[in-house]
């Protein structure tokens, strides 16, 4: 387990924990990087709209990593950490760790800076709670 992994699992919980099917494999026998995209996208709409307490919408992916492959039979859990609050978005950065060997092996496998926007009734961007941006 790196030093990575250690403060990731042992401080907190994570957003969701998920095994993928094996559907979710391309031809290398790893887990498809699309997967692992779309359950960082849902754990972060999860925790951004918990923040902005309300609808929001992811607007940009950035410094997305893919370090290490996921195999058929890890069980990968999603970690999140707000990075900025600014008027009406929000930047979430995501750690996705992979469990193997019945918990004998932590790896991190992807990581990224996803920022989503806080949004209104007719879909467009909506200023933050003051008291959410200073906390
Ligand atoms: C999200 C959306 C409503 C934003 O509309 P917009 O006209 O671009 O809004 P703005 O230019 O006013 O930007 C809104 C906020 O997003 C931020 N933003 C916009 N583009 C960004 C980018 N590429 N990277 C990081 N932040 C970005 C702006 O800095 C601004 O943040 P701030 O108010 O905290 O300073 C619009 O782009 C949209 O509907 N996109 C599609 C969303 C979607 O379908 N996502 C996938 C499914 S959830």
């Amino acid at each position: 387990m790196t030093e990575t992994t250690d403060r990731l699992t042992e401080c907190r919980d994570p957003v969701l924990r998920v095994v993928p099917a094996p559907a979710d494999i391309n031809s290398n026998g790893h887990i498809f990087g699309g997967w692992v995209l779309a359950q960082m996208d849902i754990a972060g709409g999860i925790v951004a709209s918990r923040e902005v307490q309300g609808p929001c919408a992811t607007v940009a992916i950035e410094a997305m990593q893919f370090l290490a492959p996921i195999l058929l039979r890890d069980i990968i859990s999603v970690y999140a950490e707000v990075e900025r609050v600014g008027r009406t978005s929000i930047a979430i950065r995501l750690d996705v760790i992979a469990t193997r060997d019945r918990g004998e092996q932590e790896v991190r496998v992807t990581s990224g800076l996803f920022t989503f926007v806080a949004l209104d009734d007719n879909h467009r961007p909506r200023p933050i709670e003051r008291e959410t941006r200073l906390a």
